[in-house]
């Protein structure tokens, strides 16, 4: 599904973000991606989805090589990539369903579907009744649901989910985290980095380590 071989990113002022870093996820696999805060964590869900391009090496995602992929087959690897970002990126002037239908926007679902696919998606993760609510209206846990929402509206293949449980409690992280088991259960390939090494221990899942750029651990 995804592979890194022997993958650099440099960024400008010679920031070296990750150093020759080669792994291979295969379809329906659950991976954490942990390190210490400027590890590289982020970086890598990036070249994913390609929107930062490796300085040296080769990424592979669902049998494409990014590097070769024209700009014109860009829309379609990303709308089969979900992401959810560390920082929510809701539009702030939009209710919560507005944030969620604007994510099926841009792909052909027609609006009749479009209903359906939203309700669907609130009611399985307890929204519903929030849904004419603003950004500013909702707490920490729900803005992160509601990022959760925009992603899966459009059933990804792949799930990218950055810190998703960065700033919730430890009962919401584990709501959280057991959404994302289910969404794996359903056939999703998901990876989701965090620096929180208590809820990596507790999943017993696959962990990709990373150190100052460098992957020192794949267990
Ligand atoms: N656009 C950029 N330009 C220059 N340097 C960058 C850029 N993005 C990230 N970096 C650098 O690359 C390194 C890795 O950053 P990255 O965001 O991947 O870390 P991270 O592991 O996600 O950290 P955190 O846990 O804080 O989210 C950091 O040292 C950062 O300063
Ligand atoms: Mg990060």
């Amino acid at each position: 599904m995804i592979t890194f071989d022997k993958v650099s990113k440099i960024y400008q002022r010679d920031w070296t973000a990750l150093d020759d870093v080669s792994f291979h996820i295969d379809k329906g696999e659950f991976v954490f991606v942990c390190g210490p805060t400027g590890a590289g964590k982020t970086t890598i869900l990036r070249l994913i989805y390609k929107y930062e391009e490796p300085t040296k090496g080769t990424i592979k995602v669902m049998g494409e090589n990014l590097r070769l992929m024209k700009k014109k087959e860009l829309p379609k690897l990303r709308r089969k990539i979900g992401v959810i970002f560390q920082d929510f990126k809701l539009l702030q002037d939009r209710t919560l369903e507005e944030n969620v239908l604007f994510a099926l926007e841009v792909t052909d679902t027609p609006p009749k579907n479009m209903k359906k696919k939203l309700m669907e998606i609130l009611t399985y993760l307890r929204l519903s009744h929030k849904k004419y609510a603003f950004p500013y209206q909702l707490s920490g846990g729900e803005q992160q649901k509601v990022s959760i929402a925009r992603a899966l509206v459009r059933d990804p293949y792949i799930l990218l989910a950055d810190e998703p449980t960065g700033n919730l409690d430890s009962r919401s992280s584990q709501d959280i985290l057991e959404i994302l088991m289910d969404i794996n259960y359903k056939g999703t390939t998901v990876i989701m980095a965090t620096h929180n090494l208590n809820i990596v221990k507790k999943m017993k899942k696959r962990m990709l380590r990373i150190e100052n750029g460098k992957l020192v651990r794949d267990k």
